[in-house]
């Protein structure tokens, strides 16, 4: 079953085509990402007028691609050849997800195709299943990490989820960008930065000096924002400390309650898999870490390539394969602030 699916929740315009939710066949990319460094922050309104420029041309290069691909001799060969459309109805920048949204329902129509709307968070978990050679058992726990959540999910069966915990304040990789801010990193999406500035530190010379907060909590929470504080208090009292020392320490920190809390959660539920996703799942400390502990505890441990950690409309079609919930494509509507649990 082919499925192409459309992605436009924040700045990412994405468009692919999927076989069995498993094999990527084309993908698709334009990002205003640029742009937004420039202003310290995505505006929403820059956003979606880059996504309505981007749709038409991401789409139609997807067709293209897929047309070549395929050795399909006419793009209506090429387009009758997939079975179904998807798209992420959230959460996301309404203007940014109401383009991917009509378009995907005006196709739908126009097409005469099914259409299956998807939650963007669950589409996170699920590029753990694209083109990955080990199989994924069930049940398993999932640690969702990115600049907007951090839960922590025990995946049942397809389309069968536990929330476990979350974040009670800040996610995760807001907290990696606040810091990468505060240190002089990085103004914009400074994660990936500031791990890298981490990486210079070859001796953490302050092992312990920031919280890790929630660790000893029994519980799947965390807390994030008091790190972020602890970080500027101490800049403040030990202005000449290195940045990369700082870094490091903060990495640590946030690693450990990441691990820590997670490998709990798989002791604690029996399970056999640990998927990890979202943009903090490209972190190298974090996917190293977990690596380490899934092979002392028997667990297979799988993390998407670090491209896949970003938006991508990939992930997107492969939920649609595997909820394949079709609703008339009249009823589908963007819903900005969709929870992980909550249906799309
Ligand atoms: O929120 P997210 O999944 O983005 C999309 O949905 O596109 O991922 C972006 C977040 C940002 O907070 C960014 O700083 C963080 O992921 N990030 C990282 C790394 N790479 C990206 N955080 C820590 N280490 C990294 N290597
Ligand atoms: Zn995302």
């Amino acid at each position: 079953m082919k499925i192409l699916a459309i992605e436009t929740s924040c700045d990412e315009t994405a468009c692919a085509i999927v076989e069995d939710g498993v094999k990527e066949l084309v993908s698709v990319v334009a990002s205003s990402k640029e742009l937004h460094e420039v202003t310290g922050g995505v505006v929403p309104e820059v956003a979606s007028r880059k996504q309505m420029e981007f749709m038409m041309p991401v789409l139609e290069k997807t067709v293209e691609d897929y047309r070549r691909k395929m050795g399909f001799e006419s793009r209506k060969q090429a387009v009758d050849s997939i079975d179904a459309l998807a798209v992420t109805v959230g959460p996301g920048l309404i203007g940014s997800l109401v383009v991917g949204v009509t378009t995907a329902k005006a196709l739908a129509l126009a097409w005469k195709k099914p259409l299956i709307p998807v939650n963007h968070l669950v589409g996170h978990i699920y590029a753990n299943f694209i083109d990955n050679p080990r199989k994924i058992q069930f049940p398993a726990v999932c640690l969702l990490v990115s600049g907007g959540h951090t839960d922590l999910v025990l995946l049942k069966r397809h389309g069968e989820f536990e929330y476990l915990g979350g974040t009670l304040d800040d996610a995760v990789g807001e907290c990696f960008d606040k810091t990468a801010r505060l240190l002089g990193i990085s103004k914009y999406l400074g994660g990936a930065l500031l791990s890298k500035k981490a990486e210079e530190c070859k001796e953490n010379s302050i092992v312990g000096k920031l919280p890790r907060p929630m660790i000893r909590e029994d519980n799947y929470d965390f807390s994030f924002s008091g790190l972020k504080t602890a970080v500027k208090r101490l800049v403040a009292a030990e202005p000449n400390l290195p940045a990369e020392t700082i870094a490091r320490e903060f990495e640590t920190a946030v690693v450990e309650v990441l691990v820590e809390k997670t490998m709990r959660a798989v002791k604690e539920k029996g399970v056999k898999s640990l998927l990890m996703g979202g943009g903090v799942a490209a972190n190298k400390t974090l996917r190293a870490a977990l690596e380490k502990e899934c092979e002392k505890s028997g667990v297979v441990f799988h993390v998407p390539p670090v491209r896949l950690c970003t938006d991508y409309a990939v992930y997107i079609a492969s939920v649609a394969y595997f909820e394949k919930e079709t609703v008339s494509p009249v009823k589908v509507k963007a819903d900005p602030s969709l929870r992980i649990m909550d249906k799309a």
